[in-house]
């Protein structure tokens, strides 16, 4: 379906479409990038990312020792408020990468960890993919990051594994760490003292392991409960590896 759109949106203007990359740039140490990322990144004239409200992107920072000179760079701005729809912001993106993408230009898009992963790649992917031809390029996730850097295996054999967003609520993740042999919490910011309650209720304080910036040159890693709630950034992470034992 894509090849067939991609032909027509080439003889639309004259010349074949672009392809789209959304590439996973991984946790944030530059050499976790894998080889086919590299590739495409370096190959491609155009070059997406998102920025946060200061203007910074940490998936440019990222690779920001592989760009080319002459590579166009196109930052991504989305609004992450609960009062504000991102889906204007979206579509915008959306139509400037289409521009590229019509004029013949490959587009990478970087994305931290991996692209389909809790990325933003996927509203792109989702408005994109079906007018031109699209490659994701996987990377590495925070949550193997997470385990590599502390050490600890996260789990063995039959082990329920599960990944919740810290804005849950307190209720339902109380309900769903209880079904879990292990478990990683991610987006926890402004939530961590709420998944502190729940860690605290349910008894995993001893087990459970914080880690902030994985990979990065300023990554730490804390007894949960030596955090400063006020203080968590929004790269970090709980996990709680599994008790099983490996004879
Ligand atoms: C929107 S999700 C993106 C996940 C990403 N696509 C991935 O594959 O890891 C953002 C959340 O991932 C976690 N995260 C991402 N990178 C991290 C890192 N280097 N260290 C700790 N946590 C990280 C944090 O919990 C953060 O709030």
């Amino acid at each position: 379906m894509s090849q067939i759109i991609e032909q027509v949106s080439g003889q639309a203007t004259g010349q074949a479409a672009g392809k789209l990359y959304g590439i996973g740039v991984g946790p944030g140490d530059p050499e976790l990038l894998t080889v086919k990322a590299l590739r495409r990144l370096q190959a491609a004239p155009v070059v997406a990312y998102p920025v946060s409200d200061g203007g910074k992107s940490l998936s440019r920072s990222i690779v920001a020792g592989y760009l080319r000179p002459k590579q166009i760079e196109v930052p991504l701005w989305y609004p992450f408020k609960l009062e504000q729809s991102s889906q204007p912001y979206y579509d915008q993106a959306a139509e400037t990468l289409a521009e590229h993408l019509a004029a013949g230009r490959d587009v990478v898009v970087l994305c931290e960890g991996d692209p389909f992963f809790y990325g933003t790649f996927m509203y792109l992917f989702t408005r994109l993919s079906e007018r031109f031809h699209t490659e994701v390029v996987p990377g590495v996730s925070s949550v193997m990051a997470n385990a590599a850097m502390l050490g600890t295996p996260l789990t063995y054999r039959n082990d329920l594994f599960m990944v919740l967003p810290g804005t849950l609520s307190a209720e339902l993740l109380q309900a769903k760490l209880a079904l879990a042999d292990a478990a990683v919490i991610l987006k926890l910011g402004r939530n961590f003292a709420k998944v502190y309650a729940v860690l605290e209720q349910l008894n995993l304080l001893d087990r459970a392991k914080y880690i902030e910036r994985a990979t990065m040159p300023n990554q730490r890693i804390l007894p949960i409960r030596e955090v400063d709630p006020a203080a968590v950034p929004y790269f970090a992470l709980i996990s709680i590896p599994s008790q099983w034992q490996p004879e």
